[in-house]
């Protein structure tokens, strides 16, 4: 097992009406104003920005607000986030929605902090000193950004997508009734399911390494992903579903199922986030596009594991060469993406890219990642481009 920091701050409140606690919770922080952020309607259309409201007026708290986010959430409304906050004095940033409402809030909170230019954090040109207290509620199970140390902003001109890690951006409380993601598309719901797979995947494919817990907690967190996404295809309703589905998307991306690795491979979130950027594409349809071509490329480097994850998590007997029982355990992967309506390759995703803008996000993605990318197998440019050329029909 490698060393390891497991740090958890966010206090989870699960389940039906847990929004009603929402000013209570703001309260307890110590914080008197708040800055209510949301995305392009959907928790008005619902009823849950008026809840939250009164909640927040049942305990004094006061707010200013500022809806607008787009999925792949915009750098230009992050600097208008700032300038309200800064001119109401807000000292609490609340995130109504999903993973880009959450990650344009932590962005905010990171820019009412500190004076300096916040995309220098996105583009790794300093570290973070500072951040107001960020808390949430959640709308979509998806990008775990309610328990976990990121953040990842678009910038507007020339579609640069990037991320940015730090403890203290990390949500001081999440909120997850599992009853608001009744209203979610089946496209965004299965886009959800899939980021949660490829969350812990990402942790799970690393070739070195014995942490025998930690397997066992991320291939039960994937059989069961896989198993509720199939029941919400054909039962949106199903609340059960629902539940696991919210709770799994937490802990697949608040560190628990990497405990030990060696940090984990990327590589496929590398490769999406250029696709993002882009195409302005959703980031789970893009990673279940990608995924294929990326563990075809690098399954014979990282053999073991993907053997462990054809036989322990998707089922495969291990009755042939180690080589085909890992091709299957990836078809199996792909037909379980078919089943949910995910693609698999750029075309079913809704792209075709040039090869011009092929080579564009290859060589982005090694920038991205500092000169190489991945750890299952080291990935620099040209390893990127043909793994886009693979996904590209
Ligand atoms: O904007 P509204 O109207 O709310 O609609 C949203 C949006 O169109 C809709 N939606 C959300 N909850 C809903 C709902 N519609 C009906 N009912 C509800 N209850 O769903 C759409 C997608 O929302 P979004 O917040 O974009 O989804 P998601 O949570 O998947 O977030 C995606 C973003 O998170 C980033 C992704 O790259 C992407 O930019 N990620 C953030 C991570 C992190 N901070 O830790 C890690 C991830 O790997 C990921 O990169
Ligand atoms: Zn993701």
């Amino acid at each position: 097992m490698f060393h390891f920091t497991y740090y958890t701050p966010t206090k989870v409140v699960f389940g039906k009406g847990a929004e009603e606690q929402v000013g209570a919770l703001v309260k307890e922080q110590g914080c008197k104003k708040v800055l209510i952020h949301y995305g392009g309607g959907s928790v008005v259309r619902s009823g849950l920005l008026n809840r939250v409201k009164a909640a927040l007026d049942r305990e004094g708290v006061a707010y200013a607000e500022l809806g607008g986010v787009v999925p792949n959430p915009r750098l230009s409304l992050v600097y208008q986030g700032i300038e309200l906050s800064k001119k109401e004095k807000v000292d609490f940033i609340l995130a109504v929605g999903g993973g880009s409402v959450i990650d344009s809030a932590k962005a905010i909170a990171y820019g009412v902090a500190e004076e300096a230019d916040v995309w220098e954090l996105y583009d790794h040109t300093r570290q973070a000193q500072a951040c107001l207290p960020v808390g949430t509620v959640l709308t979509i199970a998806a990008a775990g950004s309610e328990m976990s140390n990121s953040s990842v902003i678009t910038k507007d001109e020339g579609g640069v997508k990037r991320g940015y890690n730090n403890d203290i951006c990390r949500a001081r409380f999440a909120v997850m009734n599992p009853e608001l993601t009744l209203t979610l598309p089946p496209y965004q719901t299965a886009s959800g399911c899939t980021d949660i797979l490829m969350h812990t995947m990402e942790r799970y494919f690393t070739p070195n390494g014995t942490m025998e817990l930690t397997d066992c907690l991320a291939e039960g967190l994937m059989r069961t992903v896989m198993r509720n996404a199939q029941i919400l295809h054909a039962d949106p309703g199903n609340y059960d579903a629902r539940a696991e589905i919210m709770w799994a998307g937490s802990l697949s991306h608040n560190g628990l199922t990497g405990c030990g690795s060696d940090g984990g491979d990327w590589a496929s979130h590398g490769l999406e986030h250029e696709i993002g950027g882009m195409f302005d594409v959703t980031h789970g349809a893009g990673l279940a596009a990608v995924w294929g071509s990326w563990a075809r490329y690098v399954y014979q480097a990282c053999l073991d594991r993907f053997v462990k994850f054809a036989v322990n998590v998707m089922g495969v007997k291990a009755d042939g060469a180690p080589e085909e029982t890992a091709r299957k355990g990836i078809e199996a992967m792909e037909d379980f993406y078919r089943s949910i309506d995910m693609p698999t390759c750029f075309s079913e995703l809704g792209i075709s890219p040039t090869q011009e803008q092929m080579e564009t996000m290859a060589k982005m993605c090694i920038v991205a990642g500092g000169g190489k990318k991945g750890v299952a197998k080291v990935l620099l440019e040209a390893d990127c481009l043909k793994i886009y050329e693979m996904a590209n029909h």
